[in-house]
């Protein structure tokens, strides 16, 4: 890999980025698809092109069908091409910014592990199709559950790709504790900042307000502690609570958060700290490799830095230790498809 994702080359050239997704006609893929095509992912003026995964099935093929017809029929003026598949190898071909969404999502009662043997093969297929066919620089965020160890074994079965063309998506998390800790304070989300979640998208994940601002300004004396213990499961339960409402997982949240972590990626930041489930640098004593939120700042240019330096306490120490176990042990019940 370069490093540098050919982001500014693709814009001089104003040529389309080629994007594949997964699951494009699934929940998340629906409400995904146009809002990239509209220019919500990379600006109001950066064309792209959309490939997307069909199933092999005549069912699959004509929902998919019927999406490309309604992204046809919206005229997107960035939309220059679009394309289905039904070979990853394909899909991938060339590929630059890849959206892994594709899995079977968990009902009522479920944990996201419980879903590791049912999604984890896909993962194995699609880091192997990934390391043939995208482009060097490219850039994947796994969405599908369990999606900090899809991810794993995405990386894991594409040797040929740094590891750190591979990410988990924790924004969703990190974007419903902004929104809980906005509606605490009674002030508008948009001014919150420095809120970030550590560890696995699973019930251990610990999302940490210590040093939230507001507007440049720190807010945790705001935070009683009876608030604080509240606050912890019922950010880590929130897909539960959308399970139970809405009698599906979340869709268009996810996709939205998927689409926030993938343009700060590339774009950059803005000097906001953003979370991030990638490959660990040893950082916070979390072994390398493992997939795992962290606090990061994206400088741009498909770039991300872990936040190695964030104050830990002796309490967040035993939590960020709880994630790290989950992971071995995710990892561990996997390793038949690691490559
Ligand atoms: C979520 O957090 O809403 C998604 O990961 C779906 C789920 O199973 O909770």
């Amino acid at each position: 890999m370069s490093g540098l994702f050919n982001f500014f080359w693709v814009t001089q050239m104003n040529r389309p980025i080629r994007i594949a997704v997964t699951g494009p006609t699934g929940s998340i893929g629906y409400s995904i698809l146009f809002r990239i095509a509209a220019g919500d992912l990379f600006g109001k003026q950066q064309p792209v092109e959309l490939r997307l995964l069909a199933r092999n099935t005549p069912e699959s093929q004509n929902r998919l069908k019927g999406t490309m017809m309604e992204l046809a029929d919206c005229a997107f003026p960035l939309l220059a091409e679009m394309s289905a598949h039904t070979d990853e190898k394909e899909l991938f071909d060339g590929a630059e910014c890849v959206f892994l969404i594709g899995s079977q999502p968990r009902k009522e009662g479920m944990d996201r592990s419980d879903l590791l043997r049912a999604n984890g093969e896909i993962f194995r297929r699609q880091g192997k199709a990934l390391n043939e066919r995208a482009s060097r620089d490219v850039r994947v965020v796994v969405v599908g559950n369990p999606c900090n160890t899809n991810a794993y074994i995405a990386m894991k079965n594409a040797p040929d790709l740094a590891p750190e063309c591979f990410s988990a998506l924790m924004r969703l998390d990190q974007n419903r504790a902004m929104a809980r800790l906005a509606e605490k304070l009674e002030l508008p989300v948009s001014g919150i900042e420095q809120v970030f979640v550590w560890g696995n998208h699973g019930n251990t994940m610990y999302p940490d307000v210590r040093f939230a601002r507001y507007r440049g300004k720190r807010v945790d004396s705001e935070l009683d502690s009876e608030w604080l213990a509240s606050f912890i499961p019922n950010v880590a339960t929130r897909g539960s609570q959308i399970i139970k409402a809405r009698g599906a997982s979340s869709a268009a949240s996810a996709a939205s958060a998927a689409i926030d972590h993938m343009r700060d990626w590339i774009l950059g930041s803005e000097g906001r700290c953003c979370t991030m489930a990638v490959p660990s640098d040893g950082s916070y004593g979390i072994p390398r490799g493992l997939m795992f939120g962290f606090p990061c700042f994206c400088p741009g240019e498909g770039r991300y830095q872990i936040i190695s330096d964030m104050p830990i306490t002796p309490e967040v120490r035993a939590q960020i230790e709880k994630n790290r176990d989950a992971l071995i042990a995710e990892a561990q019940a996997v390793s038949d498809l690691l490559f």
